[in-house]
């Protein structure tokens, strides 16, 4: 692929970036070294304001047990042992009786709440005693607090009435229950009454508020007279969710995602789009609606989806943190690795059943976009928003293979929505490494059907990053634009260190530079659950009560909250030979602030001065922050941070002085009414 846009020599000129070899000893020293100078030209280049965003994938129990607040695991027994092969429809529940109660369960089949939830369970009372039920232990534990609210649902419907087959005297009354929050010592927490009455499906609602606070309470629903009942869909949330928003999603880790201030988010995979095989490809249309009416299935990642944060939540959620939505469907393919046949297992949806995958891709569009008296927006303003959520960007494949299966389907959905939603951003795959047969196969077919942006993945080591800063500065702004949108840098044991921090760090500011090509990147993957960590590095590390960022999360933050959408040729001059430094500045047009961010990743402090006088004359302080410590420090889960962004001001000038430490990002901010 050919990428002459200037030199490899020019764009070192242009970029003022100068570096890097590999540093071999990590010893800091105190005293500064060198005399470095960043100068700042007032040539503004317009950059995408969309540059930093977050990509969100249910991996690591990052939504069901994860940023989803439902906890009940496996509300409607739908496990299955093909997700794991323990599992089953009855996983998570166990029989629980109280004072002399008798009774029995099953799971069920027969009178579904709904054909896309097509079990159920049935519980039989022959002795009610002081209540014969089921419980379940959540995921890993039901946390609750003291004082709070927890709202509960669950559809019943009443079995055995009438006597039909002798089982005693006639039961002809509703059957009362109890739902409970208990202590694993079974100490009740709080509960509610119920009574389910009738032979149809009913929905059933109550709330508990909770007397104690307990990591690790069990949810209880009890029968409490001689009968039977099927029940299904059995739901506890937290009252208190982010935003208050029912079904919604776990207030703190949610907060700690809008903190980053992210302009986009790419959802819901990764490969848990395309899926294992195309009867797992993630279809958007069974993730809408009354959760009793979505369709659950498995995760390629090896558990269940519940599908309850599904597409109107993902949706909201944008809107609810100012970051613009980006759905990747797959492209009619499903990933290379389906089906336990590494690189070679891709499926392709059969020509006969294409012409509704793209209608379904087109849906997709009108319900995010289309009036409220559209057939999908219909569906939408049902959900509870009628305004358009404001769909830009749309992703078609991830890391797929590029086949002729796939290039043929890829070719038949973008032509389709460019032809009916001419102002919707497709953005294409071009394989899962950022070099290669599939990558160079998937630029020429982006290139050849002028896709909009292209996404390029990279988990590398931290070396490799600090070795790509130059990447982009080639790149034809004539073909299609960057999406970076899975990138980590893999330090030794994959490891959130502060080295693969200041990797990533680097990086961001070589797409800074080249803002104009790359449109956009996402850090993967988001979010990793304690004791279901699949994959490292992750950003956000949590468990059911606490949650522990890294400092990686920290570099992501620095970027986001201090982005720009115009780059000021930035110029580093008296960097000593072999170091690891990379700067970039940018102006955001809507504080007008300009931005300076300086990356050391020395074994020394770095001395020196940022020359402003092309962009300021101005004297009011400069907001200084920076992020610095031992190469290998990392975030303990559960711990305070090792190492924190550090914010102190220094006085500001046409020349600012400062020193980089040893190991550092440093952001400098100077304010408007300076320059
Ligand atoms: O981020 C984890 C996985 O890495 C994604 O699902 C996939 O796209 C990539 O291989």
């Amino acid at each position: 692929m050919a990428r002459s846009w200037m030199t490899h020599s020019a764009a070192m000129m242009m970029a003022g970036l100068a570096w890097c070899g590999s540093t071999t000893a990590f010893g800091q020293s105190t005293q500064p070294a060198a005399d470095l100078t960043v100068t700042i030209a007032n040539a503004p280049k317009a950059i995408s304001p969309d540059l930093f965003g977050i990509f969100f994938e249910d991996i690591n129990y990052a939504a069901d047990g994860g940023l989803y607040a439902e906890l009940i695991q496996n509300r409607s027994f739908e496990y299955q042992p093909t997700e794991q092969r323990t599992w089953s429809a009855a996983s998570f529940w166990s029989l629980v009786t109280r004072g002399g109660g008798k009774g029995n369960w099953f799971i069920d089949a027969a009178w579904p709440v709904h054909p896309n939830n097509p079990h159920c369970v049935v519980l039989e009372v022959s002795n009610a005693g002081d209540g014969v039920g089921l419980m379940n232990d959540g995921f890993d534990g039901i946390p609750v607090k003291a004082g709070a609210q927890y709202d509960v649902s669950l559809f019943a419907r009443q079995l055995y009435l009438n006597d039909r087959w002798g089982r005693g005297s006639a039961i002809t009354g509703p059957m009362p229950i109890v739902v409970r929050l208990e202590r694993e010592n079974g100490q009740v927490l709080g509960e509610t009454a119920l009574q389910v009455d009738g032979t149809d499906w009913k929905r059933l609602a109550g709330s508990i508020e909770a007397t104690a606070t307990d990591d690790d309470a069990r949810f209880v629903v009890l029968a409490r007279a001689r009968g039977g009942i099927a029940m299904d869909e059995i739901s506890l949330f937290p009252r208190h969710t982010f935003k208050d928003r029912p079904n919604g999603l776990r207030a703190d880790l949610a907060q700690t995602i809008a903190d980053l201030h992210p302009k986009f988010i790419r959802f819901p995979g990764g490969c848990l789009a395309h899926g294992s095989g195309i009867n797992n490809i993630y279809r958007w249309k069974d993730t809408i609606g009354p959760i009793e009416q979505r369709r659950g299935q498995s995760n390629l990642w090896g558990y269940h989806q519940s599908v309850g944060l599904g597409y109107y939540e993902y949706f909201q959620f944008c809107e609810d943190i100012g970051a613009k939505p980006l759905p990747v469907l797959a492209a009619g393919v499903s990933c290379q690795n389906s089906a336990h046949m590494p690189g070679i297992g891709q499926q392709c949806i059969p020509m006969a059943d294409m012409p509704a995958y793209i209608q379904d891709v087109l849906d997709l569009i009108e319900w995010a976009n289309g009036p409220a008296t559209s057939a999908w927006g219909a569906k939408r303003a049902a959900a509870g928003h009628p305004a358009p959520f404001g769909l830009q960007y749309i992703g078609i494949g991830n890391e797929d293979h590029i086949t002729p299966g796939f290039k043929e389907r890829f070719k038949m959905i973008a032509d389709a929505i460019k032809a009916k939603y001419p102002q919707i951003t497709v953005v294409g795959t071009v394989g899962p490494d950022p070099s290669g047969d599939d990558f160079d196969a998937g630029w020429k077919f982006a290139d050849a059907e002028k896709v909009s942006i292209v996404d390029e993945h990279y988990y590398r080591a931290p070396s490799w990053f600090w070795e790509n800063l130059t990447r982009y500065a080639d790149y034809d702004r004539t073909k299609p634009a960057v999406y970076v949108g899975e990138y980590a840098a893999h330090d030794r044991g994959r490891r959130n260190t502060l080295r693969s921090a200041l990797a990533e760090a680097a990086l961001l500011t070589s797409l800074e530079r080249n803002g104009d090509v790359v449109r956009l990147s996402s850090y993967a993957p988001l979010l990793a659950k304690q004791g279901h960590t699949q994959w490292r590095p992750d950003m956000i590390y949590f468990d059911n009560t606490t949650v522990t960022p890294s400092i990686n999360y920290d570099v992501q933050q620095l970027f986001s909250r201090n982005a720009g959408d115009a780059y000021l040729p930035t110029a580093l001059s008296g960097v000593p030979g072999g170091a690891r430094v990379a700067a970039s500045c940018v102006r955001d047009s809507t504080s007008g602030d300009v931005i300076v961010k300086i990356v050391n990743d020395t074994d020394t402090a770095l001395a020196g001065q940022v020359d402003m006088s092309a962009v300021t004359t101005g004297a009011r302080s400069v907001t200084r922050t920076v992020l610095s410590g031992d190469p290998d420090a990392e975030n303990a889960f559960g711990k305070p941070p090792a190492i924190e962004p550090r914010t102190t001001t220094l006085p500001g000038g046409a020349t600012i002085r400062d020193t980089w430490p040893a190991h550092s990002l440093t952001v400098l901010r100077i304010p408007a009414s300076d320059h």
